[in-house]
């Protein structure tokens, strides 16, 4: 890496999005809210193409045909759902912001191929020795041939070792965003974290110490309901690059919970249930319930600005789990018996209001709702274990 200072999320942020708008105009065009209103095919918003559905489909149309964002996402029920990932390992989260850069049947592999490793390369200065890249090895029963045009490409317009592209199956390199949608094959950057860069063979092997960092996905194809693939009218472009993750492998961590952003939240958990400071252990229960609450309390924020609320059902049922699996986690580890999740919303506007400003309208409102919710919880709590007092002293008696 350059010796420069030590990049913030914000500055690193900035940077993708001035390198695709000011270098090869793009738009900016903001991130849909993660409840996507007029999409029944989905929970949430879970992934950064989301909102370009249609255009991708031939159904619409943008006045521009290259975009990028930050995109709120969340990954956390439905095709994609990391939630019981959360808080047991470095970088898995349920609400996560995804940097994309896209293409409306305009530029395609090459551009995105060549401008991805610039960015990572000679803007970021990433040791391109510590980058891998997978491409799709092609798959018989959808009838898809390898696509060794990405891999061609890799090598002809990029100077990464030859050796580090690997093909994947379906699974790892072809992109869907759901059951049905648009998709198509992608070619996936990995980066390797290990001291001596010995990683090579932990591509795709779930190894905190070599993780995915940025998606380029090729779409060309519609997946209809009864799973039929059919070529779309155009070739788009639709990247995801895990923001958390970026930050994390700039700033030099082993932990995406180490970097700035996640700061102000571990210290408003600390101040408002008298713990200990995070040590970013991961087997430590105090760590670990640092984590979760620090990830599901931007998620309910995040959740509940845009307009969702927790309940028995779709996409409330998800957050009402998400909202008491941080409550037990605050009352088993930090014994705090009262609300305290709607004290952190706070915090989650301090570290996200700036890229998100719809977070700063009506906090009040999102601290509510998650207080009554905790408060229903708490009560139930509490009856549980009022029952299995009784039930234990008449066991007794
Ligand atoms: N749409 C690209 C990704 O989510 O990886």
């Amino acid at each position: 890496m350059p010796e420069t200072a030590v990049k913030t999320a914000a500055e690193i942020r900035q940077d993708f999005l001035d390198f695709f708008t000011e270098k090869h105009g793009h738009t900016f065009a903001p991130s849909s809210p993660v409840v996507p209103h007029d999409d029944p095919t989905l929970l949430f918003t879970n992934a950064g193409m989301n909102q370009f559905k249609d255009v991708f489909l031939g159904q619409g149309e943008r006045e521009y045909k290259r975009a990028v964002n930050s995109q709120k996402c969340i990954r956390a029920g439905g095709k994609h759902n990391d939630l019981e990932d959360v808080g047991k390992d470095t970088y898995h989260h349920t609400f996560f912001e995804m940097l994309g850069n896209w293409s409306f049947g305009d530029y395609f592999k090459a551009e995105a191929i060549q401008w991805a490793w610039h960015l990572l390369t000679e803007i970021w200065g990433l040791d391109k020795d510590r980058l891998y890249v997978t491409v799709f090895e092609g798959d018989d029963a959808d009838g898809l041939e390898p696509d060794e045009e990405a891999e061609q490409l890799w090598k002809e317009h990029t100077d990464i070792d030859p050796s580090h592209i690997s093909r994947w199956g379906k699974k790892d390199n072809f992109w869907e965003m759901g059951d049905s949608g648009p998709c198509g094959p992608c070619s996936e950057i990995h980066y390797d974290a290990t001291p001596d860069k010995s990683g090579s063979e932990l591509v795709n092997r779930d190894d905190p110490q070599v993780i995915e960092i940025w998606n380029l996905v090729f779409i060309q194809f519609n997946r209809d309901k009864s799973g039929k693939l059919t070529p779309l009218p155009a070739k788009h472009v639709d990247t995801g690059m895990g923001f958390e993750r970026i930050v994390r492998v700039l700033q030099g961590k082993t932990s995406n919970y180490d970097t700035d952003i996640w700061m102000p939240i571990f210290r408003a958990i600390q101040e408002k249930t008298g713990g200990r400071p995070y040590g970013g252990d991961l087997e430590d229960h105090t760590d670990i319930a640092y984590r979760v609450i620090a990830d599901h309390i931007r998620c309910l924020t995040v959740a509940i600005t845009d307009g969702a609320v927790p309940s028995n059902e779709g996409r409330g049922y998800v957050l009402r789990r998400i909202l008491r699996r941080a409550v037990r986690h605050a009352r088993q580890t930090f014994g705090v018996e009262r609300p305290v999740l709607c004290d952190l919303v706070d915090s989650v506007v301090e570290s996200l209001g700036e890229a998100f400003p719809e977070l700063k309208k009506d906090p009040e409102r999102v601290a509510k709702i998650i207080r009554e919710e905790e408060n229903a919880f708490l009560r139930t709590i509490d009856r549980g274990i009022e029952h299995f007092h009784d039930a234990a002293e008449r066991t007794e008696s």
